[in-house]
C-alpha cells in the first residue's frame, strides 16, 4: 500500500467518524429537543384548566389567581368532554371540580370558560366584553360570518340586527304574519287527523317550521301534505348544515390538524355551500324578475335596502339561509319535547285541556289572541325550556373580545365563554332575536294541537338526548292522536 493510499484510508477513517459524530449529534439534538418540547407541554397541562390556560400563563407570565378546572390531557385538554351530551359532562365536571361559578378547562389551544351559575352566567352574557362568537371552521365556510350568527361584533352586525328587528323579528311584522301560522296549523291538525295510527311528530313539525320560514323568508306557500320537491331540497341543505355546525371539529382547536381535514368537515362544507348558493340564489333572482311587488316577504326587504345597508348578493344568501336554518329545527324539536312531557303527565295535559276549553271553547279554533290568557299553557312552554333549551349554549358560545374580570378573575380576551343552565334564548346583545317569533309560533302550534286532541303515547316516551346544534330526542318521538 502507498502512502498516499494509507493517507485517504486515514482520511476516510476520520471523515467517517465525523459524520457518525454529526449523526449522533443531530440525534441526541432532536431528542433533547421532544424532551425539552415534552417538558413543556406537561408544564403547560399541570396549570389549573389544562394546557391552554397554561400555555397562556407561560407566555405572558401573569400570576394571578387561576380559575379552577380539569386538566385534561397533555395537548389535547379536555376534548372528550365535548363528545356525547357535552352539557351534563360539563355540569358533571363543575361539581366534580367545585367549580359551579367559574370552571376554565382547553379544548386543544381554545382557553374555555364555563358557569352553571345564574349571576355569573348574567355578567358574561349581559358584558360588552363576550360579544362575539369564536372561530368555527363550518361556520365561515358555510358563510355564516357574513350572517347575524356568526358575524364579528361591528357595524355589519349591527345592521344585520337591525334590518331584521325591524322587518322580520318586530311585534308589527310577527303580527302581520299571523294568517300564514294559522293555514299551517291547521294543515298540522289535518295532517294529525288524517293519520289513523301512529305518527311521527319529527317529520310532521320539521314540515311545518320549514312551511313557515319558506313563507315568511321566501314568499313561499307549499301544502304540508303533498310532495314538494323545493321543501324537501331545503330541508336535506338544512339537515346537513346542521349536521356540520353541530359537530365538534378538532381543528378548530388544533391548528396543526387543519391541513388534513380529518372528519371531512370541509369538504362536507364546499359541497353543500355550492347547492345554497344555487337554491337561494334562484330565489334571489325569481324577486328580481317580479319587481313591482317589493315588500312582501324577506328577500323583498333585502333586495329594496339602499345606500350603506344595501348587501352584495352573497352576503343575501348568508343572510337568507341562516333565517331558514336558526327557524326550522329549534321550532320542532321544542314542540316535540313538550309533547312527550305532556304525554307522561296526562293531569298536566288535561290541565291544558281545561284551560283551553275556558279560553277558547269548542265552537271555533284557537288564534294568536288567545295566546296572553293561555297562562298555565306558557308556564309549561317555560319549563320545558328549562328541562330541555333546544340550544344549550354550547353552539352558541361567545368571545370575548378584550381583557375583563368573571367572578373576581381575570379572563383574557380571546377566552371563549359557554354558559351552561337555564338561558334558553340567550342575553345580552347577542342574545336571539328570533324569541318572540319562536314562542308565539311554538304557543299556537301546540295550543292548536291540544284544542282539537288527546295525545298519547305509543309505547314507551324515552327522554334520552342527542346533542347536536340542538338538544333533540334522541328517539323521535311516535304518538297517537284522540279527537277531544
Ligand atoms: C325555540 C326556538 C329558539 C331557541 C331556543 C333559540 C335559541 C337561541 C340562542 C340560545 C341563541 C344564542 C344567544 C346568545 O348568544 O346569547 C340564539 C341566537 C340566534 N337566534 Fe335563536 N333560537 C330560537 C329560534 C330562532 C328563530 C325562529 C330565529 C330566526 C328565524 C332565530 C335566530 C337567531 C339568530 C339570528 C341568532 C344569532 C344572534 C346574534 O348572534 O346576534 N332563533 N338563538
Amino acid at each position: 500500500m502507498g502512502s498516499n493510499e494509507f493517507e485517504s484510508l486515514w482520511l476516510f477513517a476520520i471523515a467517517s467518524k465525523c459524520k457518525s459524530f454529526t449523526y449522533i449529534n443531530s440525534i441526541t439534538f432532536a431528542f433533547l429537543l421532544l424532551l425539552a418540547w415534552l417538558c413543556m407541554n406537561l408544564i403547560f397541562w399541570a396549570h389549573p384548566g389544562g394546557p391552554a390556560w397554561g400555555k397562556y400563563k407561560w407566555r405572558k407570565l401573569t400570576g394571578t389567581k387561576p380559575i379552577p378546572g380539569p386538566n385534561g390531557i397533555p395537548i389535547i385538554g379536555s376534548m372528550k368532554l365535548m363528545m356525547g351530551l357535552a352539557h351534563h359532562k360539563l355540569a358533571a365536571m363543575a361539581e366534580f371540580c367545585k367549580a359551579k361559578r367559574l370552571m376554565a378547562f382547553s379544548l386543544g389551544e381554545t382557553r374555555v370558560i364555563v358557569t352553571c351559575n345564574p349571576d355569573v352566567a348574567k355578567e358574561i352574557l349581559n358584558s360588552s366584553t363576550f360579544a362575539d362568537r369564536p372561530t368555527k371552521e363550518s361556520a365561515y365556510n358555510l358563510m355564516f360570518n357574513r350572517a347575524i350568527g356568526f358575524a364579528t361584533y361591528g357595524v355589519y352586525w349591527r345592521s344585520l340586527r337591525r334590518i331584521s328587528a325591524a322587518h322580520l323579528f318586530c311585534p308589527k311584522q310577527i303580527k302581520a304574519s299571523e294568517f300564514q301560522r294559522s293555514e299551517i296549523a291547521n294543515q298540522l291538525v289535518a295532517m294529525f287527523r288524517a293519520e289513523k295510527g301512529e305518527i311521527w311528530a319529527r317529520d310532521a313539525l320539521k314540515r311545518a317550521s320549514l312551511s313557515n320560514m319558506m313563507c315568511s323568508v321566501f314568499g313561499k306557500n307549499y301544502k304540508l301534505d303533498s310532495y314538494n320537491y323545493e321543501t324537501n331540497e331545503l330541508q336535506k341543505l338544512v339537515d346537513e348544515g346542521y349536521d356540520l355546525l353541530g359537530t365538534t371539529n378538532w381543528s378548530d382547536h388544533l391548528p396543526c390538524l387543519s391541513d388534513f381535514d380529518i372528519q371531512k368537515i370541509r369538504l362536507r362544507c364546499f359541497n353543500l355551500v355550492p347547492k345554497v348558493n344555487q337554491f337561494v340564489g334562484r330565489i334571489i333572482e325569481e324577486h328580481k324578475a317580479e319587481s313591482g311587488e317589493l315588500g312582501r316577504d324577506f328577500v323583498d326587504v333585502l333586495l329594496s335596502l339602499q345606500g350603506p345597508d344595501r348587501l352584495s348578493e352573497s352576503d343575501m344568501i348568508a343572510v337568507l339561509w341562516e333565517m331558514i336554518f336558526r327557524g326550522t329545527d329549534t321550532v320542532a324539536v321544542l314542540i316535540e319535547w313538550i309533547l312527550a312531557r305532556l304525554m307522561l303527565r296526562p293531569d298536566i295535559q288535561s290541565k291544558v285541556h281545561s284551560e283551553l276549553d275556558k279560553v277558547v271553547g269548542s265552537s271555533r279554533a284557537v288564534t294568536e289572541t288567545d295566546l296572553v290568557e293561555l297562562v298555565y299553557l306558557a308556564a309549561v312552554i317555560k319549563e320545558v325550556l328549562r328541562l330541555h333549551p333546544p340550544g344549550p349554549l354550547l353552539s352558541w358560545a361567545r368571545l370575548a373580545i378584550t381583557d375583563s374580570v368573571i367572578d373576581g378573575y381575570r379572563v383574557p380576551a380571546g377566552t371563549t365563554a359557554m354558559v351552561n343552565m337555564l338561558a334558553p334564548f340567550g342575553s345580552g346583545r347577542r342574545s336571539c332575536p328570533g324569541k318572540t317569533l319562536a314562542l308565539t309560533t311554538v304557543t299556537f302550534w301546540i295550543a292548536s294541537l291540544l284544542h282539537e286532541f288527546e295525545f298519547e303515547p305509543c309505547g314507551q316516551v324515552d327522554l334520552s338526548e342527542v346533542l347536536r346544534l340542538s338538544c333533540e330526542m334522541a328517539n323521535p318521538l311516535m304518538v297517537r292522536v284522540r279527537s277531544k
